[in-house]
C-alpha cells in the first residue's frame, strides 16, 4: 500500500502519497504554485527558472518547490502566506523581465502566455528598468516550421529537454552562456525531426512560434474545437484552433493513455492542404477530347446514377482506410445493399483477434520487455508509439527490435520462432507479467498473426501483457468492419469491371488502384485534389478532409474516437450526397453520422457510443481465426539470389512525411526524405560507398539514381527506399557506384 504523508500548505493540511512533488502537493490542497520550467512530462525537474519559490519551515532559504517531494510533517508557505516567498517570486519575475520585451500586444503568445499571466498575478506592478533591453535580429528560423524570437526566451529549457529527453532527437541545444545563451540547432541545419512542433506548444513564452500560425489570430478571436487526428491509426486527441471559420492550428488535447500530450508534425502541420490550389470544389465530368468540365451537383448525381446502373452490378470499390466508419457504412449500404453483389479493395487486411490482448498505448511505457517485429519503422506507421517506446526504454524496459533482414519474410519467421518452446526470448516473454508484442510491417493478417503469437505466449490472462498491430492506414479496421456490416451478401470479383469507385486520396494515389482502373469500363473518383483525378476518372466528386467531417474512427488500440468537424467544408459532406444517391436506388440512408453510428454500433460495437476519451473496451476472449482466414505461418523461401552475390533485398517504405496531404504543404517539404536509399554499414563498405554518394540501384533492366545514406541499425543485405522512389524496382536489387 502507498504510504500517505501529511503536509501543510498555507495552513491547509493535505495527505499525499510518498514521492509526490510539492507543486502537486499544493495542488491537492487547492493552492497554485506558479511554474515556468517545470513540466513533469519532460522528466526530472531542472529548477531553472525559480518561479516556484516557497518557504519551507526549518529551511533557512527559499526553495524551488518543483525540485522537492513531500515529506511527512512538512509545512510549506507559498507567496500567498509568506512575505519572503512573495518577495522571492517578485524578484524572480523582475529578473526574468530584465531583458524580456514587454511586447505582449504584438506577441503571438499574448493572451495565452504563462509569463504574461503570472506576471500579472504574481509580479511587481511596475518596472524599475529604465535602460534599453537587449534586442536581436528576428525571427531566427529554427526550421521552415518554427521561428525563434530570441529576446523573448526565458531559458526554461523546456524545448531542449523535449528534444533531448523525450523525442531523443538531440537536435535542439542551448548555445553560449548567461545573457548570450540562445536556443539553436547544431550548425546551419534546421530542426528536422518528426515531433519538432511540440516545442512550440511547450514554450511558456512567445519565443518559439509556428511559422504557419504566426500573426494569424489573437486569442480572443479564436475557437478551440476538440477532435482527433485522422492521419494515422494512433488517433491523437487534438484541439483545432479556428478563426472566422478557418482552421488555423492544431494543438494537443493530451490523452494520457493515447498520446501523452504529444503530436507528430504530420498531424500538427498538414492543415494547409485544406486550401490546396488543386482542391476540387465542384464535381467534374470527363468530356471526350475536352478533359474534365465542372458540372452541378444535380448533374453529378444523375451521372453517378447512370454509371452505377450501367455497370449492372459489376462494381469494385477501392477504399483508402481514412474514411470514417459512417462513410464506409453508408457507401457499403448504397453500393452493396442497393446494387447487388460487389467487391471492395480494402487497403489492408484487418483482424479482431488482437482485441484479446488490448492495452492502452501508455501500457508500453510500463512494460518490462517489448518485442517489435516488422520491416517498417514504428515512427512511419504510428509515430506516437515511437515516443512510448522511447519512454519505456528510459523507464528501464528492454526493447528488442527485429527489423528487416536479407531474408524476405524474416519478420514473420522471427515472430514464429518466439513461440517455439525452446526459444530463450519466448520463455522470458511467457514468464513476464508485463510483456508486449508489436507488429510493424506488412502482412501478418492485420494483427491475427501477432495475436496468435501472443496467445501461444500465454498473454491471455495477464492484464499487463498485450499486443499491437500498427496498421498502414488511419482507420482501415473501422472501415472494414463498417463495410462488412453494410450488407449480408457475399462479395464476388466482377470481370470485366463495369465501374470502379475510388474513394479517398490514398486510393486515388495508389498504383495498384490505377492499374485496376485500366481494367474498368468507367471510373468514379471521390477525391480532394485535381492532381489525383485528372486523366483517368470519368466522374470526379469532391471529397472532404478529415477535419471537415463528423464521424467515428477506430484506433490502434481498438478504441472508438469521435472525429468532430472543426471547419465547414467548401464542398457538400459525403454523407449528404451518398444519402441522396442511395434514395435513387430505394436505399433508405440517413445523412447524419450520429444516426448511422447508432445503426452500426448496435451491430458491431455492442451499442457503444463514441464519446470523447472513450474508455478502452474490455478484452474479448481470444478466438483462433477460422481455417478459411487462417494466417499462413510458413516462412517464405529465401530469394533466389542472396546478397553475397551482390544482390540486396529491397524494402520499400512509406515515410511518415509522405502522401497527398503532406505533398501539398510547402513548409513540410524539408521533412520528407529525398531520393535516397539506406544501406547497412557492411554493405556500404563492401561497395566503397560513403554517405551522400550518388549510387545506381538496378533491378531487371530498370535503374534509379539515389543518394546513399548509411543506416547503422540496418541488417546487412537490405536496402530501404521510400516508396515513391522505388516505383519500378524489383524485390532484389544491385547497388553500385555509377
Ligand atoms: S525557447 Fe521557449 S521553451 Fe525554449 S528555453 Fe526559451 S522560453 Fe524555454
Ligand atoms: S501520431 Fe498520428 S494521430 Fe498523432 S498527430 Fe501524428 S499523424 Fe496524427
Ligand atoms: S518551475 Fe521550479 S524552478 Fe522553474
Amino acid at each position: 500500500m502507498t504510504e500517505l504523508l501529511k503536509v501543510t500548505v498555507d495552513g491547509r493540511e493535505v495527505e499525499v502519497p510518498r514521492g509526490t512533488g510539492l507543486v502537486e502537493t499544493a495542488d491537492a490542497a487547492g493552492i497554485e504554485i506558479p511554474v515556468f520550467c517545470y513540466e513533469p512530462r519532460l522528466g526530472p525537474p531542472v529548477g531553472a527558472c525559480r518561479m516556484c519559490l516557497v518557504e519551507i519551515e526549518g529551511l533557512p532559504k527559499l526553495q524551488a518547490a518543483c525540485t522537492l517531494t513531500a515529506q511527512d510533517g512538512m509545512v510549506i508557505k507559498t507567496a500567498a502566506t509568506s512575505a519572503k516567498a512573495a518577495e522571492g517570486q517578485n524578484a524572480t519575475l523582475e529578473f526574468i523581465l530584465v531583458n524580456h520585451p514587454l511586447d505582449c500586444p504584438v506577441c503571438d503568445k499574448g493572451g495565452e502566455c504563462p509569463l504574461q499571466d503570472l506576471t500579472f498575478r504574481y509580479g511587481p506592478g511596475a518596472t524599475r528598468m529604465t535602460f534599453p533591453k537587449v534586442t536581436f535580429d528576428k525571427p531566427i528560423p529554427i526550421s521552415p516550421l518554427i521561428a525563434l524570437d530570441r529576446e523573448r526566451c526565458i531559458l526554461c529549457y523546456r524545448c531542449t529537454r523535449f528534444s533531448q529527453d523525450v523525442a531523443e532527437d538531440g537536435q535542439l541545444v542551448a548555445r553560449n552562456r548567461g545573457n548570450h545563451s540562445m536556443i539553436t540547432t547544431f550548425g546551419e541545419d534546421p530542426y528536422r525531426a518528426p515531433f519538432s512542433g511540440n516545442v512550440v506548444e511547450l514554450c511558456p513564452v512567445g519565443a518559439l512560434t509556428s511559422t504557419q500560425y504566426r500573426f494569424e489570430a489573437r486569442p480572443w478571436e479564436i475557437q478551440q474545437i476538440p477532435t482527433v487526428c485522422g492521419l494515422c491509426p494512433v488517433g491523437c486527441n487534438t484541439s483545432v484552433t479556428t478563426r472566422d471559420g478557418k482552421a488555423k492550428r492544431v494543438l494537443s488535447r493530451n490523452h494520457p493513455e493515447i498520446d501523452g500530450g504529444w503530436l507528430c508534425d504530420k498531424g500538427r502541420y498538414t492543415l494547409p492542404h485544406l486550401a490546396a490550389t488543386d482542391r476540387i470544389r465542384e464535381p467534374l465530368r470527363r468530356l471526350q477530347r475536352v478533359g474534365l468540365e465542372p458540372i452541378s451537383w444535380d448533374d453529378a448525381l444523375d451521372e453517378a446514377e447512370k454509371l452505377l446502373r450501367g455497370a449492372e452490378g459489376r462494381i469494385v470499390t477501392a477504399l483508402s482506410g481514412s474514411e470514417t466508419i459512417e462513410q464506409a457504412y453508408a457507401l457499403g449500404r448504397l453500393l452493396r445493399g442497393g446494387l447487388g453483389a460487389h467487391s471492395a479493395v480494402l487497403p489492408e487486411s484487418t483482424s479482431s483477434a488482437l482485441d484479446a490482448f488490448r492495452l492502452p498505448l501508455s501500457g508500453i511505457a510500463a512494460a518490462e520487455i517489448v518485442v517489435v517485429v516488422g520491416d517498417d519503422e514504428v515512427v512511419d506507421r504510428a509515430p506516437i508509439v515511437d515516443l512510448w517506446l522511447r519512454k519505456a526504454q528510459r523507464n528501464g524496459t528492454e526493447v528488442i527490435s527485429y527489423g528487416p533482414s536479407s531474408e524476405a519474410g524474416s519478420a514473420m519467421a522471427a515472430l514464429h520462432d518466439l513461440t517455439e518452446p525452446d526459444s530463450a526470448l519466448g520463455k522470458r516473454l511467457r514468464a513476464s507479467d508485463r510483456a508486449i508484442l508489436i507488429w510493424c510491417g506488412p502482412g501478418g493478417g492485420g494483427g491475427a498473426r501477432v495475436a496468435e503469437a501472443a496467445h501461444s505466449l500465454s498473454f491471455d490472462d495477464k492484464p499487463g501483457c498485450g499486443a499491437f498491430h500498427l496498421p498502414a492506414t488511419p482507420n482501415g479496421r473501422g472501415v472494414a468492419i463498417a463495410w462488412a456490416a453494410a450488407a449480408d451478401e457475399d462479395e464476388t470479383d466482377p470481370e470485366p469491371i463495369g465501374l470502379l469507385v475510388v474513394v479517398g486520396d490514398d486510393a486515388a494515389a495508389s498504383p495498384s488502384v490505377r492499374a485496376l482502373a485500366e481494367r474498368a469500363e468507367a471510373v468514379i473518383a471521390v477525391t480532394m485534389f485535381q492532381g489525383l483525378a485528372g486523366g483517368w476518372a470519368d466522374l470526379v466528386l469532391p471529397a472532404t478532409a478529415a477535419l471537415e467531417r463528423d464521424g467515428t474512427l477506430l484506433n490502434i488500440e481498438g478504441r472508438l474516437q469521435r472525429l468532430r468537424r472543426a471547419v465547414v467544408p467548401p464542398v457538400p459532406d459525403e454523407l449528404a450526397w451518398i444519402a441522396k444517391l442511395a434514395g435513387r436506388f430505394d436505399v433508405d440512408l440517413s445523412p447524419h453520422s450520429s444516426v448511422l453510428f447508432e445503426e452500426i454500433s448496435a451491430r458491431c460495437f455492442d451499442g457503444a457510443t463514441a464519446a470523447d476519451h472513450a474508455t478502452l473496451p474490455a478484452r474479448t476472449p481470444y478466438e483462433a481465426p477460422a481455417p478459411a482466414q487462417a494466417v499462413a505461418t510458413a516462412v517464405p523461401p529465401r530469394p533466389a539470389e542472396d546478397h553475397f552475390l551482390g544482390q540486396l533485398r529491397l524494402v520499400r517504405y512509406r515515410p511518415l512525411f509522405s502522401g497527398p496531404q503532406v505533398e501539398r504543404v510547402a513548409e513540410l517539404q524539408f521533412q520528407r526524405p529525398g531520393a535516397e536509399l539506406e544501406l547497412a554499414t557492411a554493405d556500404a563498405e563492401k561497395r566503397q560507398i560513403a554517405a551522400g554518394d550518388t549510387v545506381l540501384v538496378r533491378s531487371n533492366g530498370t535503374s534509379v539514381e539515389l543518394r546513399a545514406r548509411i543506416n547503422r541499425k540496418l541488417a546487412a543485405g537490405v536496402v530501404r527506399v521510400p516508396d515513391e522512389h522505388a516505383a519500378d524496382l524489383h524485390p532484389t536489387v544491385e547497388v553500385v557506384k555509377p
